[in-house]
């Protein structure tokens, strides 16, 4: 039995922005069901979650941020069975806001989050086995470990640290050095790396193990990661790519309460059609034509600017043959461009701009098709949460999705094209309407995808086998 504790900006179901929420939702409750005794550490921010739920103070701190002592408390929620301990850190000024990133003051706030997480995980009784950080709001974690004095008891435990997104690294100028705990200068190289504090670079340096959420990615990154690729190539004997699983409690068709009607692999059939009737009905389309869906946040990464030209295009081009649905949120061009094309194609396409967890779920259970085009999808859990409730995926050949997906004309069971490009999806698109037309075989498919086994058993025991390397 090993005791694990896994620290990160988001866990689902208390705060999150993307994917990294279900994972570390998922795969602490899995390790757990493994035999071990695991715990995650987050900010405790100010929204749905924290007013909806009550909390009990499980300890009382103060840490010091450069001339600041600040004051903190390690919250646990009550009367919840998440299957694993949660903790959250709260401290007042910085985290008592509704949003997970994206403020001005994002550097002190995630840094003195993680002060408070080692002040807190020196004063316990007991030292964890392992402690697996989660993404660069993490990444100082294993350093403050391995070479600060004051932490020195934790000089030997496993640190693990995960890339879900190598875009973001939060560097920051060696002015703000101070923020950080006292250490030897003799240590500033393990935080610079081009001329700037990398907290990325830094976890990278100092973690005993480096993954990404996917092989693929692992490989993709080694030759493009904003910068790091050098780094990721030097110490590549330590870094290696596990594939993401989805909770398939929650994801499960037959029993998610979001849905209006649940199904099973016997009535996908008629599962499908009353949901996306609720679909149709609810955003103005037409539920005789198959249905394509994005569900996710729109930028760049995701390939969503090319989202207006491809609603236009396949709408015109292909006769309104086809519905699109898109629900997220993020640039603002994008944005305005989808709602702009709204008028012009009612009947045919709508968009959701906002996140609406209730919304996405009946979205995977009432299309057709999903579209994932992204131009870096370091494992993507949308593909797979499509496939348990039996809608195709359509997806770039790159990252998690190349390791999920394999295309039709392969023997497989999704649609994929190896361009971000408009004129790429739209022949996607065409291939998956031809596909549709089929109805006896897509029927088929749609059975066999609901069975696919993405669930986090085995990813669950293969992190445990790296925890022992
Ligand atoms: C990030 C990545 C996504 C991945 C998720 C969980 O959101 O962009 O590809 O699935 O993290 O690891």
């Amino acid at each position: 039995m090993m005791e694990i504790i896994h620290i990160s900006a988001e866990c689902y179901p208390a705060a999150k922005a993307g994917g990294l929420a279900d994972v570390v939702g998922a795969l602490p409750k899995y390790q757990a069901q493994l035999g071990h005794k695991t715990k995650v550490v987050m900010p405790f921010y100010h929204n749905k979650f924290s007013r909806e739920n009550r909390f009990e103070v499980i300890f009382t701190g103060q840490a010091r941020l450069s001339q600041h002592n600040f004051t903190f408390n390690v919250l646990s929620p009550l009367g919840l069975n998440l299957g694993y301990e949660l903790c959250m850190i709260d401290i007042p000024g910085l985290f008592d806001r509704p949003n997970i990133y994206s403020y001005g003051d994002d550097t002190e706030r995630f840094i003195t989050f993680q002060v408070a997480t080692i002040n807190w995980m020196n004063m316990l009784d007991t030292t964890p086995d392992v402690v697996h950080c989660h993404d660069q709001h993490t990444g100082f974690i294993p350093f403050f470990m391995s070479k600060i004095w004051d932490y020195r008891r934790f000089e030997h435990v496993k640190t693990i640290f995960t890339i879900h997104n190598g875009q973001y690294q939060g560097q920051f100028g060696f002015d703000r050095l101070h923020y950080l705990p006292p250490f030897h200068s003799f240590y500033n190289g393990i935080l610079e790396w081009n001329h700037a504090i990398n907290p990325l670079a830094t976890a990278i340096k100092s973690a005993h193990r480096v993954t990404t959420v996917s092989p693929s990615y692992m490989d993709e990154i080694r030759h493009n990661m904003n910068g790091l690729e050098n780094l990721l190539e030097y110490e590549r004997g330590k870094c290696s790519g596990i594939l993401n699983g989805i909770d398939v409690d929650v994801w499960n068709p037959a029993t998610d309460t979001m849905l209006e009607k649940n199904f099973n692999v016997r009535t996908v059939e008629s599962g499908k059609k009353a949901n996306k009737a609720w679909l149709c009905n609810e955003f103005g389309l037409d539920p005789s034509k198959p249905l394509f869906t994005f569900i996710g946040r729109l930028v760049g990464e995701k390939g969503a600017e090319l989202l207006p030209d491809v609603v236009y295009h396949s709408l015109t081009q292909l006769n309104r043959e086809l519905n699109i649905l898109i629900l997220g949120s993020g640039d603002h061009a994008v944005e305005g461009g989808l709602l702009h094309l709204e008028h012009m194609f009612k009947g045919n396409y709508c968009s959701y701009i906002g996140f609406n967890e209730k919304l996405s779920h009946m979205m995977y259970a009432g299309a057709d098709f999903l579209l994932m085009p992204s131009r870096v999808e370091p494992c993507g859990l949308n593909q797979m949460y499509a496939l348990r409730y039996g809608t195709m995926p359509i997806v770039r050949r790159t990252g998690g999705l190349k390791d999920t997906v394999i295309d039709i004309g392969d023997g497989g069971f999704g649609i994929c094209h190896d361009q971000c490009s408009t004129s790429d999806i739209i022949y996607s698109i065409e291939r998956a309407l031809a596909y549709a037309k089929d109805e006896k075989n897509f029927k088929k498919t749609r059975k066999e995808i609901m069975q696919i086994d993405h669930s986090w058993t085995k990813a669950a025991s293969d992190y445990i086998e790296l925890y022992q390397l």
